[in-house]
C-alpha cells in the first residue's frame, strides 16, 4: 500500500451503526476530517464519541454507507493494510488499555520498538516524554500502581510518541486536574502543528472551546460541524 499524500484524512458517506440487537446509533452520517485539521468530538455521554472513534480506527464496522481512511475506502482494504493503517493512528483509549505486566517506560517506548527503534533509543525517548508529562518518578513503575491521571498521561504519551499521522483522543483528559488539561491539550496542538491530523473527544463543551478549532457535535445520531467563534483583536481585524 503506497503512502501519498491525501486531502482528507476521513470522510464517512451516510454511515449508519445499527447493534446486534437492534438499536440504532448513527444513521446517514456525513463527516470530512481534512489532513492536518485539529477537531473536537463533543456531545452528550451515550452520544457515541467513543463508537465513532471506533469506526475510525478500525475496530468497528459500520453497517451502512462508506468511510474512507486516508482516501482509501476502508471495506476495500486487505487484512495486511489494515495494519499498515493502523500503525499510522495513534489511539488514546477513554478506559488507557496499557499493558499491564510492562513498565510505564516499555509501555510508552513500545510502540517505537514495533517500527524499529532499538529498545535503547525507544527507551531514551519515552522517559524523556515521560518526564515532560511529570511521571518521570514512575519510569519503572507497573501502570495499575498508578493514579487514574497518571495512567490517562502514560496512554497519551504512547499514543504520540510515534508522531502519528492520525492522533484520535477519547476523553484525553478527563481524570487530570485543569492545569494538567491544559498542558495536554498544547501537547495535542503542537503535535497538529507538526503536521498531525488530531480528533479530541470531550464532552467537555468548555474544554473544547479553549482553542479556536471546529467542533464535531454528536446528537440524535448526526454530526453538525460547528467552526469556532471569530475573536476580536485589536486594531478590529477579526481572525
Ligand atoms: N457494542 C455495543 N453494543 C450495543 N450498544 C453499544 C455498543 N457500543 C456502544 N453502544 C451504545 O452506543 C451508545 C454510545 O456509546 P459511546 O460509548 O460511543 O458514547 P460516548 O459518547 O463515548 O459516551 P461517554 O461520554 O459516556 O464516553 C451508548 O448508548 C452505548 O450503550
Ligand atoms: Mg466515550
Amino acid at each position: 500500500m503506497q503512502d501519498i499524500p491525501s486531502k482528507n484524512a476521513i470522510h464517512f458517506q451516510n454511515v449508519s451503526l445499527v447493534f446486534e440487537h437492534g438499536v440504532r446509533l448513527f444513521s446517514g452520517l456525513n463527516l470530512t476530517i481534512e489532513s492536518g485539521g485539529f477537531y473536537f468530538l463533543t456531545g452528550v455521554s451515550g452520544a457515541g464519541k467513543s463508537t465513532l472513534l471506533k469506526m475510525i480506527y478500525l475496530g468497528c464496522k459500520q453497517s451502512s454507507g462508506t468511510i474512507s481512511l486516508f482516501d482509501t475506502n476502508t471495506a476495500r482494504i486487505s487484512f495486511r493494510d489494515i495494519a499498515f493503517l493502523r500503525r499510522k493512528i495513534g489511539i488514546v483509549f477513554q478506559d488507557f488499555r496499557l499493558i499491564p505486566h510492562l513498565t510505564v517506560l516499555d509501555n510508552v517506548a513500545l510502540p517505537l520498538q514495533v517500527r524499529g527503534v532499538s529498545p535503547r533509543k525507544a527507551q531514551a525517548e519515552a522517559a524523556e516524554l515521560l518526564n515532560w508529562v511529570g511521571l518521570k518518578d514512575h519510569l519503572k513503575s507497573l501502570p495499575h500502581t498508578l493514579s487514574g491521571g497518571e495512567q490517562q498521561r502514560v496512554a497519551i504519551s504512547r499514543a504520540v510518541i510515534g508522531r502519528p499521522k492520525l492522533l484520535v483522543a477519547d476523553e484525553p483528559t478527563g481524570n487530570v486536574d485543569d492545569e494538567t488539561a491544559l498542558k495536554l491539550l498544547y501537547l495535542f496542538e503542537e503535535m497538529h502543528k507538526q503536521g498531525t491530523t488530531v480528533i479530541l473527544a470531550t464532552h467537555n463543551r468548555n474544554l473544547a472551546q479553549e482553542l479556536k478549532y471546529p467542533e464535531i457535535f454528536l446528537e440524535k445520531g448526526q454530526a453538525f460541524l460547528l467552526e469556532p467563534e471569530p475573536t476580536l483583536i485589536k486594531e478590529g481585524i477579526l481572525v
